[in-house]
């Protein structure tokens, strides 16, 4: 069994904030954050809107750009770390879209990995034979979990939800080439956002005298060694990116586009400058919404398809790392 991508979409939250707003109120500037990320603006969260809302709007616009009906759709991954509902956002999104028969939906939890993790899942599904429509969507609202008055940390995020939906088709016209994915637990004490449990209390039972633990829980604000994580990808991208290569029996030449996480335009260009990609096959939209997280591949896989840069029948190396770490890279057909 082959599978192929036939739709994508994206949705962005109303409000847009550029760094001479964040400049406003706290201790940064434009210069500062453009000059070492590349970032100008990002769109956060507000009022009434939800990270659900986002991930349904993406998802819609999937569908309807491929022509299926959402009864049609069999399976749905919801790839979010930051959902509105700590035990996921995926049955949400389904019954929003209205998909009778009760389709599987579930959360993948892996940071900005995320997307990628889903849509080699989605294929591997698909490839078993037990499916045929699988909607992968990207969305993450890490402004929610971060601090923000740690400007190292805080002025590189946005938030954003993006959707493609992964068709089975005959082999010949199989869409996805070849992949290589990673985890490395250790590198979590360089990018997390734990559970910070408070002391435990013992309720004392009224009447049964029965000892219960009482423990409240609440999530950290994300921690993140920026270095670290510079150095280790500047390197371990272009690794894996050599590695589905090979495993594709392609060359960097036979490639469209590069399609890496939206997290800072240096990895971009050093990844692009490692594998000898040409600039101008480059895409990148970090600039008008931040590290969008989980969201930003299919996001920016969005834009360039809904803008015509990227055409039907064109190949693109996705490129993705995140908190774990994990790490990998996958080639796909438009
Ligand atoms: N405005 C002004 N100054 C600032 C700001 C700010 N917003 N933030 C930090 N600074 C200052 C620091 O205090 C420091 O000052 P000092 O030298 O007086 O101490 C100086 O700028 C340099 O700070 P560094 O942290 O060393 O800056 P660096 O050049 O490393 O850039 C950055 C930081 C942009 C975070 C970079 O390290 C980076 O992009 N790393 C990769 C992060 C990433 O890609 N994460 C992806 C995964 S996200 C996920 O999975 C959830």
């Amino acid at each position: 069994k082959g599978c192929k991508l036939v739709g994508c979409g994206s949705a962005l939250p109303k409000l847009q904030y550029s760094n001479h707003d964040l400049a406003k109120v706290m201790d940064t500037t434009d210069e500062w954050i453009s000059s070492r990320t590349g970032i100008r603006n990002r769109r956060l969260l507000s009022g009434n809107e939800s990270l659900n809302g986002l991930g349904v709007e993406a998802a819609q616009k999937a569908l309807q750009m491929a022509e299926v009906e959402p009864d049609d759709v069999d399976l749905i991954f919801f790839c979010s770390s930051t959902p509105d509902d700590l035990f996921g956002g995926g049955p949400t999104v389904q019954n929003a879209l209205g998909c009778k028969g009760n389709p599987l939906a579930y959360d993948i939890r892996a940071a900005c990995t995320g997307f990628l993790l889903g849509l080699v899942s989605a294929s591997f599904h698909i490839r078993s034979g037990g499916f045929k429509n699988v909607l992968v969507i990207g969305a993450d609202c890490v402004s929610r979990h971060v601090d923000w008055t740690e400007r190292k940390i805080c002025v590189l995020f946005g938030d954003a939800a993006g959707a493609v939906l992964l068709q089975a088709c005959d082999c010949e016209d199989d869409g996805l080439f070849g992949f290589d994915l990673h985890t490395n637990g250790d590198g979590k004490k360089h990018l997390n956002a734990g559970i910070k449990q408070s002391e435990a209390n013992i309720v004392n039972g009224l009447v049964s005298g029965l000892m219960l633990p009482s423990v409240s829980a609440s999530i950290s604000n994300i921690q993140m060694n920026g270095q670290e994580i510079f150095r280790f990808v500047v390197n371990a991208v272009p690794e894996t990116m050599e590695a589905s290569l090979s495993k594709a029996d392609l060359r960097v030449s036979d490639i469209d586009w590069l399609l890496i996480h939206q997290a800072n335009q240096r990895i971009i260009d050093s990844v692009a400058k490692k594998l000898e990609f040409p600039r101008e096959r480059v895409i990148s939209n970090l600039e008008n919404y931040g590290n969008t997280s989980a969201a930003s591949i299919p996001l920016a896989l969005d834009e360039a398809v809904r803008s015509g840069k990227v055409k039907k029948g064109e190949t693109i190396m996705l490129g993705g790392f995140g908190a774990g770490l994990t790490w990998g890279s996958a080639i796909v057909r438009w």
